[in-house]
């Protein structure tokens, strides 16, 4: 069974958690999956004070105590997430801002290979497009999977129409997401996602030594060697690829230093 987690920004039970739902109900129909939906007012969740601590020291360095790890251990567990927001003064909700600010070291540290991703905005007007396109970005930065997210409009009182055109967006949305939980969960990158490992890893093999927290995350997980984040299978143009990627950001560094 696959195991699902949605993180939602709302924090009253409407518009959002309604899509959720719809969502929701119409993955479970498409096979065995164990979903659980997290309210994240519900937790405590600080402010990101800025400190650099989790970059530079580790997160487990992070100072406040709160219920950030209760969080990610939620997404360790799961096969596939979905983070569920509304859209207000034309951005993701603060309560959601406020999660995905945590994340900030993943960037430098991603990790979520193999689980799949999506996202889900709510919105009255306009505007919820660019929020999707940051949602992704957000996924697939962090190491995720990712299924394009959806912009929904709800406005109330909803039209049939409306609420049916809904409805199907949603549908149409969880096939693709339960269809990628089917998937290999290790896919071959595509060439722009290799090239991002590669220049980045020797970027920082050039450029950190030991006494950085993401230079040893990076020599322990053996990515200063490999030939993607996670075993994959390049074929011959790929493989070249990568090693001309890897010499193009020696080039850049030895041309900077
Ligand atoms: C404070 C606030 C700001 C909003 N700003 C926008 C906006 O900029 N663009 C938009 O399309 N809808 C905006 N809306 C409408 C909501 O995005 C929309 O009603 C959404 O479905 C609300 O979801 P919820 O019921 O889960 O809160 C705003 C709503 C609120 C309460």
């Amino acid at each position: 069974m696959k195991k699902v987690t949605v993180f939602v920004g709302s924090a009253h039970h409407k518009n959002t958690h309604e899509m959720v739902d719809i969502f929701v109900d119409h993955l479970k129909t498409l096979g065995d999956v164990d979903c659980e939906i997290i309210t994240l007012s519900d937790y405590q969740l600080g402010i990101c004070r800025g400190c650099r601590l989790c970059f530079e020291k580790g997160e487990s360095f992070c100072p406040l105590r709160d219920d950030r790890d209760i969080l990610f251990e939620k997404i360790s567990a799961s096969d596939g997430i979905i983070l569920a927001t509304p859209n207000y003064s034309f951005q993701l909700s603060g309560l959601m801002k406020v999660f995905l600010d945590r994340f900030g070291f993943v960037f430098h540290r991603p990790r979520y290979f193999g689980k799949v991703y999506t996202s889900i905005v709510s919105q009255g007007i306009g505007g919820g497009n660019e929020i999707v396109k940051y949602l992704d970005f957000f996924g697939t930065h962090l190491g995720f999977n990712v299924v394009s997210g959806s912009c929904l409009t709800a406005l109330d009182p909803r039209t049939q129409k409306e609420q049916q055109k809904m409805e199907r967006i949603l549908a149409e949305q969880s096939q693709k997401f339960y269809a990628w939980l089917q998937k290999p969960a290790y896919p071959v990158p595509t060439l722009f996602k290799l090239m991002l490992f590669r220049m980045g890893r020797t970027s920082i093999k050039q450029m950190l030594d030991e006494r950085s927290c993401d230079y040893r995350y990076y020599a322990a997980k053996g990515w200063f060697e490999s030939q993607y984040y996670y075993p994959t299978r390049l074929n011959p143009f790929k493989k070249a690829a990568g090693f001309f990627f890897d010499q193009m950001a020696s080039t850049v560094r030895n041309l900077l230093a």
